[in-house]
């Protein structure tokens, strides 16, 4: 994971990634979670180049941001100069003081490639929210992920951002590795007047999940599902989960 998002990638991300995502409405459907709970202190795993931060920092809410990559932490820093921005890993992290909501966003929850990996991840996420506070993240449904790229060779996602047209072909092999892992190899290119040019080339190992193998690893963590949403994003299908510790 060392390599996550160089600085080349987090500025490729962040430009492609505001022509996929509509940050606007991926705010309101957080928020409103939040709100339906009666959150106040924010925790966003996976808080990338701070495209959410800003939302929140705008709504004058108690937020910071907790990112792996150095790389996207600038970036996020630049767009909201006065948030914090912790460089940490989800599977081992400690806040100064526990929050009501931690969220992870974006499909981070994908890094997390071995059992250990999630159940570490789980046991800080316990550790780090009041006793009535929640979790809320996202993950890639492997039921739908996995025949569908099976299906589709390549993959083409097209961006343009401040006048500049990106192209990404992805390509996921499948076979050979453990608990529905994949290998994603994902070109990016710019095409001007027709020219592709490929500008960067990225190789990750994330992992897709079933609804029930989260359910039992939720379960094993003592967490308690309130909320299971199916919800259809940029790229592929996602489930959502918000959970809070269960009552032993
Ligand atoms: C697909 S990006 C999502 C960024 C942002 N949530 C968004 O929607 O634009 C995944 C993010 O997860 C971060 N990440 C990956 N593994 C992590 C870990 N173990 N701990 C914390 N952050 C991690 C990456 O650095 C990256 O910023």
């Amino acid at each position: 994971m060392a390599s996550l998002y160089n600085e080349k990638m987090a500025t490729i991300y962040d430009a492609m990634y505001q022509t996929f995502v509509d940050y606007d409405e991926e705010y309101q459907f957080y928020n409103s979670l939040i709100q339906e709970n009666n959150c106040k202190s924010i925790l966003e795993i996976g808080s990338g180049t701070g495209n959410l931060a800003k939302r929140f920092q705008e709504n004058k809410q108690d937020y910071k941001g907790l990112d792996y990559s150095k790389n996207m932490i600038a970036i996020a820093q630049q767009r909201n100069k006065n948030c914090l921005f912790i460089h940490g890993d989800m599977r081992d992290f400690n806040l100064d003081k526990p929050v009501d909501a931690i969220l992870i966003t974006g499909r981070s929850t994908s890094y997390l490639t071995s059992n250990d990996d999630i159940n570490e991840t789980f046991t800080c996420l316990i550790n780090n929210i009041n006793d009535e506070g929640i979790i809320i993240f996202d993950f890639i449904d492997a039921n739908r992920f996995i025949p569908f790229v099976n299906e589709n060779q390549k993959i083409i996602h097209e961006a343009k951002h401040e006048g500049v047209n990106y192209l990404r072909e992805s390509n996921w092999e499948t076979t050979s590795l453990d608990n529905f892992m994949l290998e994603w190899n994902a070109k990016y290119f710019t095409i001007t007047l027709g020219d592709k040019e490929l500008i960067a080339n990225d190789f990750s190992t994330v992992r897709v999940f079933t609804l029930n193998e989260m359910q039992l690893f939720l379960y094993i963590n003592n967490f308690e599902i309130i909320k299971t949403i199916d919800r259809k994003t940029y790229a592929y299908d996602t489930y959502v989960i918000v959970a809070k510790k269960k009552r032993l």
